[in-house]
């Protein structure tokens, strides 16, 4: 049982509207607090590009082993859990290798080729469902249900039971609240074990009938000549809910809010010039993901960073911060889709951890976004929108719960 550390006791934002856009507390960390002790979690706290990257790569010395972590996702019952070494991402390599290379197998370019038309599909589906409403739910309709279904079909789960696998994801993710903590705990629980019990026979079936998808993938996947069991495929796909879901609706999300609210010329530039769009994608992930925070354990005493740290520390990294770091990006407070180094954002992590989802994120983002400007010729906001009526709380941070945009048909 891991102990969480709240993320909100460090930052102290004074509003869900600060923090979803925490630019002016990010400028301050990096100019005045770039490494900083906290006191009350106990915790060391780190903003800069440089040292961000360190942390979350140069596993000699931050671990990704965890007794004390900010990350509350996921059950803490034994459906909830890993379980064995060969499904186990908070490790280090060497021992990290056997789970990231039997996953990769799932993640490889020619997997990628052959989802893009299944995504196209997706996306082309949920737009016709839009049908001709002048106003609609941008979260609802589109960018929450899109890395649901489409992972969901990934899986090769019936397009019927879809639904059930947002209300997993939506309550596995649920934050821990400071009050009635069990409550949300026992929900986490639940999911957890109704997910394992839908799927374990799904991959009993999957093994008489591989196809193209994640979980045939991993029944093929051979590692030093071992294999998954399907108790491990279970773990291994509740995993991969709860890293790409969440993440990817809350790239989308927050990007039509940064079409709407921080800079309304872009749409329109990039539906005019597609090429642009890769790059507005990246700029997103750079300048527009807040959540983006990770943390380590100090594994042997060092001062890498230039303050003495003691074995057993936890280091929260702020990835979001780092993006905004001016030692790497010009101009780092401006949302720029031309700028020419975004890709060099921490949103997906560094080093050995590094996002195994990111080209799939990209794609989803890509096809996502490109068919919208196809049957969308412009977007607006709606009259009298605030912001705070719309955020929500999530184990990562704040998010959109909703985003309701008035839409202008081609
Ligand atoms: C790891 C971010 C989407 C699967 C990570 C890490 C980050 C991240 C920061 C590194 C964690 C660490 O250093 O400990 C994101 C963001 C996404 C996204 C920002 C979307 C915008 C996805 C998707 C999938 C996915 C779509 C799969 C469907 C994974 C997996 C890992 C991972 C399996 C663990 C890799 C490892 O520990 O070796 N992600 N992710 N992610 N992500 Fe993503």
């Amino acid at each position: 049982q891991k102990e969480i550390i709240s993320l909100a006791k460090i930052t102290q934002f004074r509003s869900a509207v600060e923090e979803f856009s925490p630019f002016e507390w990010y400028k301050h960390q990096l100019e005045y607090e770039p490494i900083s002790y906290h006191e009350e979690t106990n915790s060391w706290n780190v903003f800069r590009y440089d040292d961000v990257k360190r942390v979350l790569s140069d596993y000699e010395y931050f671990s990704s082993e965890r007794t004390r972590t900010t990350i509350s996702v996921g059950a803490d019952n034994e459906a909830g859990q890993f379980g064995s070494e060969r499904v186990n991402f908070n490790s280090d390599p060497p021992e990290h290798r056997k789970s990231r290379s039997l996953l990769s197998a799932a993640f490889t370019p020619r997997s990628l080729k052959l989802w893009e038309p299944r995504i196209h599909e997706v996306v082309s589906q949920l737009i016709k469902d839009m049908g001709d409403e002048p106003v609609i739910d941008i979260v609802n309709s589109f960018s929450s249900a899109l890395p649901t279904i489409v992972i969901a079909d990934l899986l090769g789960v019936p397009s019927e039971d879809r639904f059930l696998f947002k209300e997993w994801v939506d309550h596995l993710f649920l934050p821990l609240p400071v009050d009635n903590i069990e409550h949300v705990q026992e929900l986490k629980r639940q999911a957890a074990k109704d997910y394992y019990s839908y799927l374990y026979p799904h991959i009993l079936a999957k093994r008489n009938h591989l196809t193209d998808d994640i979980i045939s993938d991993l029944i093929q996947a051979e590692v030093d000549g071992e294999r998954l069991t399907d108790d491990e495929i279970v773990r291994m796909t509740m995993f991969i809910l709860g890293a790409g879901v969440e993440t990817t609706s809350h790239l989308l999300a927050s990007t039509f809010y940064s079409f709407l609210y921080d800079n309304n010329h872009i749409y329109t530039e990039v539906q005019s010039n597609r090429e642009l769009l890769p790059n507005t994608v990246e700029e997103m992930l750079r300048y527009r993901f807040h959540i983006a925070k990770m943390d380590r354990t100090v594994k042997q005493d060092n001062n890498v960073l230039g303050v003495e740290l003691k074995k057993g520390d936890v280091v929260v990294t702020w990835m979001s911060a780092a993006n905004m770091d001016k030692a790497v990006f010009e101009d780092p407070f401006t949302l720029n889709i031309r700028r020419p180094n975004n890709k060099m954002h921490l949103t997906f992590g560094n080093g050995p951890h590094f996002c195994l989802g990111a080209p799939l994120a990209r794609l989803e983002a890509n096809i996502g976004l490109g068919l919208f400007m196809d049957h969308f010729q412009d977007l607006e906001p709606v009259p009298d929108f605030k912001l705070e009526e719309h955020l929500t709380p999530s184990a990562a941070g704040q998010t959109l719960a909703s985003l309701p945009v008035r839409m202008n048909r081609r």
